[in-house]
């Protein structure tokens, strides 16, 4: 399968529930340069995000859709397709985004939606992440940018970065370590997919146009050595 690439800048849309620190990372790696791709588009599903605040401050569009006015999944993802297309959408970015995506909007943006998960994927899909992973006594844990397939938190792996879990760690305190990394390996991510070098074959992504020894060492962005 050809790379995933795009000619010229990367036209984003965020789909978000909360309070948006991977937006803002994202808008900040834009406005800096960091990323070869802005953000076109930020939608949400709960009304009063305080990420579409942050989108309107730098002047980007924020849409809420109302998921209160479909009856399934896919009207509500329908709403949404509609959006990421008539802003030219080419990859779609869920950073904190609560609900479950249909078939639908996978199948449209297939290898085109990534998501970012607290936890080192497969380990701890889902939610309550930190929780789990303190009740199961892991000694790391991190963060995991992946490509969306239709099973929750399952797809190809693109990113992680790898914290360690100390003995006094609170779900609140391991949450805080892991966003720090966030916000880095998911503007990478996107820069990876900005520059064509991303290959999904099977659920592996091989990232192109780099020596081996110098891939290993991309693909480990943020690994701390305790
Ligand atoms: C992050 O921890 C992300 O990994 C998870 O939801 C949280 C969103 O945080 N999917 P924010 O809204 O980006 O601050």
């Amino acid at each position: 399968m050809a790379s995933l690439s795009v000619k010229g800048q990367v036209r984003l849309g965020v789909l978000v529930s909360g309070r948006g620190s991977n937006l803002q990372s994202i808008i900040d790696a834009s406005h800096a340069g960091h990323i070869d791709a802005i953000v076109a588009i930020v939608i949400s599903d709960v009304a009063d995000a305080f990420a579409l605040d942050r989108a309107r401050t730098h002047n980007i569009e924020a849409a809420f859709v109302d998921p209160k006015l479909f009856e399934a999944r896919e009207g509500f993802d329908a709403a949404i397709i509609d959006l990421l297309r008539k802003r030219d959408v080419d990859l779609v970015c869920l950073a904190g985004f609560m609900r479950l995506l249909s078939p639908l909007l996978v199948r449209e943006y297939r290898n085109r939606i990534m998501n970012i998960h607290p936890a080192l994927l497969p380990a701890f899909p889902g939610l309550h992440v930190q929780r789990k992973a303190l009740k199961h006594g892991v000694k790391f844990s991190g963060c995991t940018v992946h490509f969306v397939d239709e099973e929750t938190d399952t797809g190809p792996i693109i990113i992680q970065a790898v914290v360690p879990v100390l003995e006094d760690d609170t779900d609140e305190s391991l949450s805080a370590r892991i966003l720090t990394y966030e916000h880095q390996i998911y503007p990478k991510a996107i820069q990876l997919f900005a520059e064509g070098r991303l290959e999904v074959r099977g659920r592996r992504v091989f990232c192109h146009g780099m020596p081996a020894s110098e891939q290993d060492e991309k693909r480990n962005w943020g690994v701390i050595n305790p």
